[in-house]
């Protein structure tokens, strides 16, 4: 997506084509940052504190890490090792996992002295990819959002949405935001109500971000409005993204999703999740009981980042010293609540049979 009128992914390789650039989202909405990644370390450290997130933007992000590193030490030890310190950065979202173990089955079986370009070669290939998956998990969630307004008649279709699946989560167009762009680009009208998303605010610092850089009729909300403006027929349709989906179609996501699925189906309103096939987790059944939530420092709670009155960057304190925080940074929608996903392949039920049936070869 442009920035400032520039095209830009949210990673890529520099000129010299071992230089990994990324943008440190921790500064925005209020700077645009490139860093640049130089060391497995530095990966480990931007996937961690969240220079870059969005689960497939962190399995990106890893594949080049194992690349940087294969041009520093080939070794099959090096190699081990690099999947464990990246895989241990964050819990939750599968593609980081998928991408680490797609890297290394590539890797393994050549000689060290090849490991280095196939690596580059390969993390590129995911890039590529994860960009062409969104494109068309756009395309598949563009005909919900046509048939929504055909019955708007010319009314703007309003889409609320939680926390950033935006193209700044992804490599391009993002997930969640794909269908979206897409039917920006249709000239059809839509409006999206943007939560917020405490604690880290991916929705006011990310979503809104791409919203006013794209020209998308948004407004931002807190958490807690969803279910009052689904409850006065204010929201057509909810569209979230995932870190990590079942094989049995339980949605994990952002904290406090699973609130807006409750509240979504008590109102009738539609419940989408898009998501590229990296983030189906085949091995999990049970997504409440089996899928491993991060749980993040309670700063991030008693803490708000922003900007102060004097245009300096920082954070405000905003609960009491000596107060104690609990911060799970995801939750699990059960399948139930889901009316559907949206994949690169089409839309199905979030069931096994929905997943099974769009993609076989996995569903063994
Ligand atoms: O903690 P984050 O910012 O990495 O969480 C991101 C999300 O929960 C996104 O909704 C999810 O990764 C889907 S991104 C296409």
């Amino acid at each position: 997506m442009k920035v400032n009128g520039t095209p830009y992914r949210t990673i890529w390789l520099d000129d010299d084509g071992r230089t990994v650039k990324t943008i440190d989202q921790r500064w925005l909405p209020h700077e645009f940052r490139v860093v640049d990644l130089t060391s497995r370390e530095d990966v480990a450290i931007a996937i961690k504190d969240m220079w870059v997130r969005g689960a497939p933007l962190i399995g990106a992000t890893a594949a080049f890490g194992m690349a940087i590193q294969m041009g520093i030490d080939p070794s099959d030890a090096s190699l081990h090792e690099t999947w464990d310190i990246l895989h241990d950065t964050r819990p939750t979202a599968i593609n980081l996992k998928w991408a680490l173990d797609d890297m290394r089955a590539l890797l393994m079986p050549l000689a060290p002295a090849d490991r280095v370009e196939a690596a580059y070669r390969r993390a590129v290939e995911i890039c590529d990819e994860d960009v062409e998956i969104c494109r068309q998990i756009g395309l598949n969630g563009l005909k919900i959002i046509e048939e929504i307004a055909a019955k708007k008649c010319g009314k703007p279709v309003n889409i609320l949405t939680h926390c950033n699946a935006g193209w700044l989560a992804t490599v391009d167009w993002g997930t969640a935001t794909s269908p979206i762009y897409h039917a920006l680009e249709k000239g059809i009208e839509v409006h999206v109500w943007v939560d917020e998303t405490r604690p880290r605010n991916q929705g006011a610092h990310l979503t809104t971000w791409e919203m006013v850089s794209h020209g998308v009729p948004h407004k931002l909300i807190v958490d807690n409005a969803g279910g009052h403006l689904m409850q006065h027929g204010e929201v057509d349709l909810v569209i979230v993204g995932t870190d990590r989906t079942t094989a049995h179609g339980d949605v994990c996501n952002k904290i406090g999703t699973y609130l807006k699925a409750l509240a979504a189906h008590d109102n009738n309103v539609p419940f989408y999740v898009a998501l590229p096939s990296p983030t189906i987790d085949w091995t999990v059944k049970d997504g409440v009981k089996e899928i491993p939530i991060e749980e993040r420092d309670g700063e991030e709670i008693s803490h708000l980042w922003g900007k102060q009155e004097d245009g300096s960057i920082g954070q405000v304190q905003v609960s009491p010293d000596g107060a104690e925080h609990g911060n799970p940074a995801f939750d699990v929608t059960p399948s139930r609540l889901v009316t559907g996903l949206i994949t690169e392949r089409g839309v199905c039920d979030a069931s096994r049979e929905g997943l099974a049936g769009l993609f076989p070869e996995f569903a063994k």
